[in-house]
């Protein structure tokens, strides 16, 4: 594996509740080179969410308490950058594609506003300055990047507007509006239809390819991960128990965990298509 973008070295967080402590991740190591495509699966309660809040610096102590470990980018560990320098990095070097577009678009602002001001909070941070007729031009390429028909039609509308999956590709245009180099998506689309979130995907993709962009996926849908992931790491109870390049681990995984998650993918007729259905797991 070339050298790392993302390298996460024995991370071990614990929540604390009502005087109650849990550790959820135990050791999690967990690489992320330039320009690839890796997933992150595991059923239910894993530590997916945890370990990707961990990288974008969104938990909150309390509760969570991170134990030991290390979060490198690009070589600097993010768990020792003061709190400035780690917050410059979020929405410029690397970006979180939310998961829901409901709660992560403001019903109030047109999606021209929206984009605009988190643009100008990005270029701020990074002490850019940028017109306002600069800003927007920038938010109609990220638009047409993410393959709206009619980008301004787009930015002037409000959320309530768009459907479900437009919404989606809006939250994706948003993540990319600072050209960072490493994406982080959690379950990107689950709340739409299994078509629309398998275009959803395959945007992603395609974007990420096109783009020479790095990209974290978590997701539920080992089909997808099949057609789309370079590498795989699988949790379970906030342990890596297996990682391999993907074509190896569909081929010969070695864990009986990973065999259960597997075997949950519906076959079809005619054998796993992208686009198929995955199952939860
Ligand atoms: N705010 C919190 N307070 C206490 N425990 C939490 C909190 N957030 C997560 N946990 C616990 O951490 C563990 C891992 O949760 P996490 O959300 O990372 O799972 P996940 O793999 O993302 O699951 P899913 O596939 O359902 O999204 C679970 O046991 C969960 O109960
Ligand atoms: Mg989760």
């Amino acid at each position: 594996m070339s050298e790392s973008l993302l390298s996460i070295r024995g991370l071990n967080v614990q929540f604390s509740a009502y005087g109650r402590s849990q550790q959820v991740l135990h050791d999690v190591s967990l690489d992320v080179p330039a320009h690839s495509q890796v997933a992150l699966v595991g059923e239910s309660g894993s530590g997916k969410t945890v370990t990707m809040k961990a990288i974008m610096g969104l938990l909150r102590d309390p509760p969570a308490r991170i134990l030991s470990g290390e979060i490198r980018y690009e070589g600097r560990d993010l768990l020792k950058l003061p709190p400035r320098e780690r917050k410059k990095l979020n929405g410029t070097e690397m970006s979180m594609v939310f998961q829901d577009p409901m709660s992560s678009l403001n019903p109030v602002f047109t999606i021209a506003d929206q984009l605009g001001t988190i643009l100008k909070y990005a270029d701020r941070r990074l002490g850019r300055s940028r017109s306002g007729r600069e800003r927007m031009a920038r938010v109609l390429e990220v638009l047409a990047q993410v393959r709206m028909r009619d980008p301004e039609r787009v930015a002037a509308s409000y959320p309530v507007m768009l459907s479900g999956g437009m919404r989606q590709r809006v939250l994706i245009a948003m993540a990319l509006l600072s050209e960072p180099k490493l994406l982080i998506a959690d379950e990107p689309g689950t709340a739409l239809d299994v078509t629309t979130q398998a275009q959803i995907l395959k945007l992603l993709k395609d974007l990420v390819a096109d783009r020479g962009l790095a990209l974290l996926m978590i997701t539920h849908n080992l089909g997808v991960v099949r057609e789309t992931s370079d590498y795989v790491y699988v949790m379970n109870k906030g342990v890596v128990v297996e990682h391999a390049p993907a074509a190896e681990l569909f081929s010969a995984p070695r864990e009986d965990y990973t065999r259960s998650l597997i075997a949950a993918v519906p076959r079809l007729t005619g054998g796993m298509r992208f686009g198929s259905a995955g199952a939860r797991v």
